[in-house]
């Protein structure tokens, strides 16, 4: 598979052939070079100047059945807007990883919802799936790592578990600058170690349209 360098613009060509190869084979992969080093930086300072008052406590399920679960999860988030300048570029990325997606899977992936995520030092987030079967229209999901320097002392590792056996781990990753887990939003279990510093990512979802007679369904 080739891709010219004009047509990928802030994805690196060698690192997206390997994602795609993975995602065909085992459903996931671990990228640490997909995104060109720049934004990486850019996306890394929007995050860190984000003002705590600018993000809110994160919840659990669907608009719903919305429910503040600090119990599972404690992290503090803030939607992309085209209002964030590193955000708005990281987007035009995705959709265009999206693109290339669809031509790859005929995932029909519709649209690319995303976050910025904080969490503090003792931050977590216990294991749990993206989406449920059938309930959701997230098909893929993404986390950027927004973190220099990261050491194994740091703890706060993205855990992944087995597809078909929830309590086997597949891999342990740190957070570290650059590095960018895709995975199928209903077939792996995943978590987050506690950290003992401030961690920060871009959690996003490629998801489906399921709207019906005028419900506009992807929602938060
Ligand atoms: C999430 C998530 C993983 C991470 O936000 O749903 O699983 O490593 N994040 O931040
Ligand atoms: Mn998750």
């Amino acid at each position: 598979m080739q891709f010219d360098a004009d047509i990928t613009g802030f994805l690196q060509a060698e690192a997206l052939t390997q994602l795609i190869e993975d995602i065909r084979l085992q459903g996931y992969s671990i990228q640490d070079n997909l995104l060109d080093d720049s934004l990486v930086s850019r996306l890394q300072n929007e995050a860190e100047s984000l003002d705590v008052s600018q993000m809110k406590l994160a919840g659990v399920g669907r608009k719903q059945d919305y429910i503040q679960e600090q119990d599972s999860r404690r992290d503090y988030i803030c939607w992309l807007e085209d209002s964030h300048s590193a955000g708005r570029d990281f987007i035009q990325a995705m959709d265009l990883l999206k693109q290339i997606l669809n031509r790859q899977f005929m995932l029909g992936l519709f649209d690319y919802e995303s976050h910025y995520a904080r969490y503090q030092a003792g931050g977590y987030y216990e294991k749990h799936l993206d989406a449920f079967k059938g309930k959701s229209n997230r098909v893929l999901s993404t986390v950027l790592y927004l973190n220099d320097n990261w050491q194994a002392e740091d703890a706060g590792e993205f855990v992944l578990f087995d597809e078909h056996d929830h309590e086997k781990e597949v891999g342990r990753y740190l957070p570290k600058k650059g590095r960018l887990a895709v995975f199928l939003s209903e077939d792996f279990p995943h978590q987050v170690i506690a950290a003992n510093r401030q961690r920060h990512s871009i959690a996003g979802w490629f998801r489906i349209n399921n709207s019906v007679s005028g419900t506009i369904d992807p929602t938060r």
